[in-house]
């Protein structure tokens, strides 16, 4: 062990400090596998007291550090640079759930939580905490928070920022903050809560949370519908939320060629429809009405879908195994784009009415940069995010779309830009669209970040490489 690695196994012990490659592993590659990095120590606090006292020693000493949770990224967000001169802090062993209020309807929890727990955990409290999405089994709550994570319940409650009442952050010098209030009005001052989430631990390392909680739903109605495309689906949102209104809690998008790859890959997926559609919408309904009447109601939706001509057919599940097995479709998205090899993926936002043809105009584009590449789209509509991702064609070779992959990324942007879009509705920035911030942000959004970067962590230590370009050269070095 070096110095550093020493000193640190004096305040976490020697059991929470790895510094045996074997060991660092699991913590130094992100879920696609797309990077790989190298640490000083991968460590392990069990206490926001012990975090903060690591964050003080790197700070002494000018040690980087990589905060992590989950580790399921899409950006490679939680990932250390090749460098090997950072350590990666994980947060996982801050797991306790501080405290469930009934009455107020919060949660306060460890930023180590796994997602899955604190929706067990309200559910068992006769509560529901809403953010649902396919990592939800592994990510953490500080990882959440730090990558502001949206899902697919966002048309109904909102992203991690709009369910986050109070944060408890450990600054780069290792002074805490405890915002861990339960307030919904609080009207004294900048809103430094919202500054940390989405940040992706280039901030602050969140190591507690007073999230808001809501009331159990009763009864749920899920559907799986065939249209014809992007704008049949949109019109069908239209219609649904017109019958259904607010009971509409998730409204997920995707075109017959995502379904072909999702059935091709995940073997337990099963077409509930009798025919492959050119797209589908998973839509589902929660309410307190009892199931029967929620059911109705859903029914009635997608029978004036189908008079108005945008539904082409439609499966109700008639129980809770049947929407599970929806949902199964859905969840299995990311699994078979990994399996069917190195996609060019976007996770990009626009205005909800431009979604259609954005869509038409970037597969014209795209084929005509790189004729058969195979757009493979999904998402959550409602939101304006569409997982626009790319295969190469059947014919074409994987080693040569990965040298075209950039191209066809700036195409997409290019469009994405068009609409005044984003590049990242809600897996963050991370390493991955780093060096496209200068081209897609106004020089003085890039300011003002850089400006707030530079107070919270001076010395640049916290997560560098992430979300903000490198610190600029001062003038007089810059030629
Ligand atoms: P990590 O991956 O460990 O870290 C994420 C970022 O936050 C990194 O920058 C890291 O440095 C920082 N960080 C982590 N913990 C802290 C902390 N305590 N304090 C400060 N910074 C911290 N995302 C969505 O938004 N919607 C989806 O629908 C969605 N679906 C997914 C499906 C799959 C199968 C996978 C693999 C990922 C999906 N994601 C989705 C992306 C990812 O799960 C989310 O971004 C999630 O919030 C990350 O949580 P994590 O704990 O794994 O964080
Ligand atoms: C999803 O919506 O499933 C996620 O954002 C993951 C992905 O984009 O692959
Ligand atoms: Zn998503």
């Amino acid at each position: 062990m070096d110095r550093l690695a020493t000193e640190l196994a004096g305040l976490l012990g020697e059991g929470n400090v790895l510094v045996s490659a074997q060991d660092q592993a699991p913590f130094l590659t992100d879920w696609l596998g797309k990077y790989r990095g190298a640490a000083r120590a991968v460590v392990r606090p069990g206490s926001t007291e012990e975090v903060a006292a690591v964050m003080r020693l790197c700070a002494s000493h000018g040690v980087p550090v990589v905060p992590q949770g989950g580790n399921t990224s899409m950006s490679g967000g939680a990932t250390p640079d090749e460098a090997g001169k950072a350590i990666v802090l994980s947060l996982t062993r801050l797991n306790r759930i501080r405290n469930i209020d009934s009455v107020g309807n919060t949660i306060t929890v460890d930023a180590g939580v796994v997602l899955a727990r604190v929706q067990q955990a309200t559910e068992a409290a006769g509560r529901f905490f809403p953010l649902s999405l396919g990592a939800e089994g592994s990510c953490t709550i500080g990882g959440n928070l730090a990558a502001n994570a949206g899902g697919v319940a966002v048309l109904r409650y909102g992203t991690m920022r709009e369910l986050t009442l109070g944060l408890e952050v450990v600054l780069a010098d290792g002074r805490v903050w405890d915002g861990l209030t339960a307030l919904r009005k609080d009207n004294t001052g900048y809103a430094l809560r919202d500054l940390f989430i989405g940040s992706e631990g280039t901030l602050g390392i969140i190591t507690g949370a007073v999230l808001k909680l809501f009331a159990r739903p009763q009864a749920r109605a899920t559907a799986f519908v065939a249209v014809q495309d992007t704008a049949a689906a949109l019109s069908l949102l239209g219609v649904v939320r017109d019958r259904c209104g607010d009971r509409v809690t998730a409204f997920e998008f995707m075109t017959g060629d995502c379904l072909a790859l999702i059935l091709q890959h995940i073997a337990d997926a099963r077409l509930p429809l009798a025919e492959m559609p050119p797209a589908a919408v998973l839509v589902e309904l929660s309410d307190q009405d009892d199931a029967a009447a929620l059911g109705e109601k859903l029914e009635a939706a997608l029978i004036g879908g189908v008079e108005a001509g945008l539904v082409i057919d439609a499966a109700v599940a008639q129980d809770g195994t049947q929407a599970r097995a929806f949902w199964r479709i859905r969840e299995g998205v990311s699994e078979a784009l990994v399996r069917a090899g190195k996609a060019a993926k976007h996770d990009v936002s626009m205005p909800v009415s431009a979604m259609a043809e954005f869509v038409a105009a970037a597969d014209a584009a795209v084929r005509t940069a790189a004729s058969g590449v195979r757009p493979i789209v999904f998402g959550h509509l409602g939101d304006g995010n569409l997982h626009y991702n790319l295969l190469p064609g059947a014919d074409q070779d994987p080693a040569v779309f990965a040298v075209i992959a950039p191209e066809l990324t700036r195409i997409v942007h290019d469009e994405i830009g068009r609409r005044r879009g984003s590049i990242s509705a809600e897996h963050g920035i991370g390493q991955l669209r780093v060096a496209e911030m200068p081209l897609r942000k106004a020089p003085i959004e890039l300011e003002l970040m850089r400006s707030l970067k530079d107070l919270f962590d001076p010395a640049g230590l916290l997560n560098p490489g992430k979300l903000l370009p490198g610190k600029p050269l001062p003038s007089s070095t810059s030629n």
